[in-house]
């Protein structure tokens, strides 16, 4: 399907809304039952904001108590090609030491962002840290990092909506997309 998104860029529909809520719910149970309630739940921002927002409220249904802080990393300039470098621009403040960490992010491509962020945590003395993506790139990685919970596996296409944007466009979007050419 093909939306119109103003001004004049077409986005076609990978992943419609009600897909993304049912895959989430069905994640949750799923980490839910794997780490047990008492979770430390760290959200990679900025492109994981709607992922965690509905997921945290998964796992709330499911019985989880969720301590949920932000943590801003950067590895992308404003194009579509990873820099390869990633940047903490905000830490998370809570403590993590003993503690099963949830990191949640939105999609997993080389991998960097992610690895960089559990090796941090890791440090600080966390029991676990455990990695969730809503969307995964396949024979994109460039680091050692397996994350525990997917939602999809995607195409190799640079793709909009649902907290991810191009150019700090499209991140409002309820779906998940390609730009038309
Ligand atoms: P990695 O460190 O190469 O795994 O890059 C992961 C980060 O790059 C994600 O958290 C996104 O913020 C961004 N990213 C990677 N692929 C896409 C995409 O197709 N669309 C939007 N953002 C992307
Ligand atoms: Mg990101």
């Amino acid at each position: 399907m093909t939306r119109i998104v103003p001004p004049s860029q077409t986005v076609s529909e990978l992943y419609g809304a009600d897909v993304i809520a049912a895959r989430i719910e069905a994640l949750a149970g799923t980490i839910v039952a794997d780490l047990g309630t008492d979770l430390v739940g760290v959200a990679v921002l900025k492109g994981s904001f709607m992922y965690a927002a509905d997921l945290l409220r998964a796992l709330h249904r499911h019985g989880a108590h969720v301590e949920v802080d932000f943590m801003m990393l950067s590895s992308y300039g404003a194009g579509t090609e990873s820099s390869g470098q990633v940047r903490v621009l905000r830490d998370i403040t809570s403590p993590v030491e003993g503690r099963t960490v949830l990191l949640i992010d939105d999609i997993l491509e080389s991998g960097r962002t992610l690895a960089y962020a559990k090796d941090l945590l890791s440090a600080r003395g966390a029991e676990r840290v455990a990695v969730t993506v809503l969307l995964e790139k396949p024979g994109k990685r460039a680091t050692q990092i397996d994350p525990e919970y997917v939602g999809f596996t995607c195409p190799d296409l640079f793709v909009v909506g649902y907290g991810m944007d191009c150019a700090h466009c499209f991140r409002e979007l309820p779906f998940i997309g390609v730009m038309d050419p």
